[in-house]
């Protein structure tokens, strides 16, 4: 099949209607992967109006007496089997420079007079040429929130034609949301009904009922995109409307601040109610270069936007508007923004770990969960299980019975990677077993229990450590899974948490190793395994509150110990 596009916006390339017209490709090439495709842009061809001399009908049939792009555009037009027109909605028509060269079609035609057999307005002209397999596919955006009723000229028009319906659209009110990055969550939704509904004109010839309705329905609500629309001019309404002479500003009132209203309803939109937590939340904007400062509502059911200090924040974000701009346009990792200090965070913080979960387009139940929905079986996230088990029943058996001890430690070592063979194992989980079965053989070639015990607090106690001369501190690899996955590892905040808290647990281990070294030779020996447990249920206890601790103090705008 022989497709050609016709991409009749002014805007080429960052035409709205051009996201929906190769989403459609895309969907046809689904069906059909080996389409013929030949595109042209009206906005860099050289097409002059019609002169309206009908030399084409009398002097040269057929013929143009102009010789510009509009040659290749009709030899193109007879090549294809599918025409696809791409173009916004003007002034409830066609563009200008379209309908130029809809004009100059007139030498396809022939002079003469007939009827129409499908009642559409009084009178004909034949084609040159057969068109009877030719299919055309108008694709358009348009700037209200509804197609509905906006179409009529256009339909109209390709009616005569093409014949009363003898065409496909894909007719998309909305259209400017298609440029905003930030509401890709939003609009690539709609792009994939649209793919589909490429696949079924591929497939069957016409765009099935169901994916037509789906491809009629608003894709934000009529009376926030109203909002979002006349927000995004940063020009206040009621000057606009009358006081803009006596007020001088022409209209233009504090340009940021709408824009930065618009752009935060525009964040509040992203709200994935899914992740509500069960409590109200409200994030306080406050753009500290601007002077704005509005209020994000979390309820059960949406995000809604309010100007100023209404309530009582639970999380306050103290950042420049610009900045805040260019996070949300991916041009600078939120994270990393916060961890150089360039925005503050106060209150409750785990909102900010969770962020692309609550205005993301995750499933917003939680992190976790989306990672390993999201997971082939073979790829799931590494289990510090792994890493403890080895060593732990080392401790727990190895102290009872010396020999039977060390025989489970190599039983558990030996099935490990069986068992936990779902998950991903990390160098330090193959390490840990090393480690274990190395000892529980000492163990069995006779080494004593009063070395092996510290020797192993030692061991495992200096990995940690040495983990935190690489990259990636030990417990980082385990928990980047709660946080988003590999892209935690490059959040200075949640590295440099993770890179205390190993060696906080290093260290943890080292004074295990000495508790069970000056115990052993006391009385009190007998109790050693109790206090080295002690001592970890301890760390057990800061680690859990470190981990909400330290990135609230660091977002705050606090000094951080180390860097990421
Ligand atoms: C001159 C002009 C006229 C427009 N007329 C209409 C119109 O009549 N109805 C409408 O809903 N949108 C209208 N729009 C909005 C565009 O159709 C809308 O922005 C569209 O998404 C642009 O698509 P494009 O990026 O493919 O060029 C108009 C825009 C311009 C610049």
């Amino acid at each position: 099949m022989n497709v050609l596009l016709i991409n009749g916006s002014p805007k080429g390339d960052a035409s709205n209607s051009m996201r929906l017209a190769s989403a459609f490709l895309d969907g046809m090439r689904d069906a059909m992967p080996d389409i013929g495709l030949r595109t042209m842009a009206v906005s860099t061809a050289d097409i002059s109006p019609c002169k309206g001399c009908f030399a084409c009908w009398s002097k040269t049939p057929g013929e143009c007496c102009m010789h510009d792009d509009m040659t290749g555009v009709l030899k193109s037009e007879k090549w294809a089997d599918v025409t696809i027109w791409s173009f916004p909605l003007y002034y409830f028509g066609v563009p200008g420079p379209l309908k130029t060269l809809i004009d100059r079609q007139l030498p396809t035609m022939l002079p003469f007079m007939v009827e129409r057999s499908d009642g559409v307005g009084n009178g004909a002209h034949p084609s040159r040429f057969d068109r009877s397999n030719k299919r055309n596919v108008l694709i358009s955006t348009c700037g209200f929130y509804t197609s509905k009723g906006n179409y009529d000229a256009v339909t109209g028009m390709f009616d005569h034609i093409c014949g009363r319906s003898n065409y496909e659209t894909v007719f998309c009110g909305q259209g400017e949301l298609f440029r905003v990055r930030e509401l890709r969550g939003k609009t690539d939704p709609y792009l994939i009904v649209v793919r589909q509904a490429g696949r079924e004109f591929a497939a069957a010839g016409a765009i099935g009922a169901e994916t037509r309705g789906r491809l009629s329905e608003p894709i934000l609500p009529k009376e926030t995109y109203e909002a979002m629309a006349d927000a995004s001019w940063g020009i206040d309404k009621d000057v606009a409307a009358g006081k803009a002479e006596q007020s001088g500003q022409g209209g233009k009132a504090r340009a940021s601040a709408p824009q930065a209203l618009a752009f935060t309803r525009q964040m509040a939109l992203l709200y994935n109610p899914k992740s509500y937590s069960g409590t109200l939340r409200v994030i306080e904007m406050d753009y500290t270069d601007i002077g704005e400062v509005y209020q994000i509502s979390l309820t059960e059911q949406e995000a809604t936007v309010v100007e100023g200090r209404a309530a009582t924040a639970t999380t306050v974000i103290k950042t420049p508007f610009e900045l805040w701009q260019r996070i949300a346009r991916g041009e600078i990792e939120g994270s990393q923004a916060l961890g150089q200090g360039l925005y503050t965070v106060e209150g409750d913080f785990s909102l900010m770990l969770h962020w692309d979960s609550v205005f993301g387009t995750g499933d917003g139940s939680s992190d976790s969960a989306t990672v390993r929905k999201s997971s082939r079986p073979a790829a799931r996230p590494p289990l510090m299980l792994a890493s403890l088990l080895p060593l732990t029943v080392f401790w727990a058996c190895v102290p009872i019975d010396a020999t039977l001890g060390s025989m489970v430690v190599l039983g558990v070592c030996a099935l490990e990677p069986l068992l936990l063979h779902r998950h991903e194992l990390t160098v330090y989980d193959d390490i840990s077993m090393a480690m274990a079965s190395l000892l529980a053989l000492a163990m069995l070639a006779g080494v004593g229990n009063l070395w092996a015990q510290p020797a192993s607090y030692l061991l495992f106690g200096a990995m940690w450590a040495a983990s935190c001369a690489t990259s990636v501190p030990f417990t980082a690899y385990y928990v980047k899974a709660l946080y988003g996955g590999d892209k935690a590892l490059g959040n200075p905040l949640f590295m440099s948490c993770n890179r205390i808290l190993t060696l906080a647990w290093a260290a943890v281990f080292a004074l295990n190793a000495v508790v069970a070294q000056v115990l052993a030779s006391t009385p009190a020996h007998a109790y050693s395994g109790l206090v080295v447990s002690g001592l970890s249920l301890l760390m057990g206890l800061f680690t859990k509150w470190f981990q909400g601790f330290y990135p609230a103090w660091v977002a705050a705008g606090r000094p951080s110990p180390l860097k990421g």
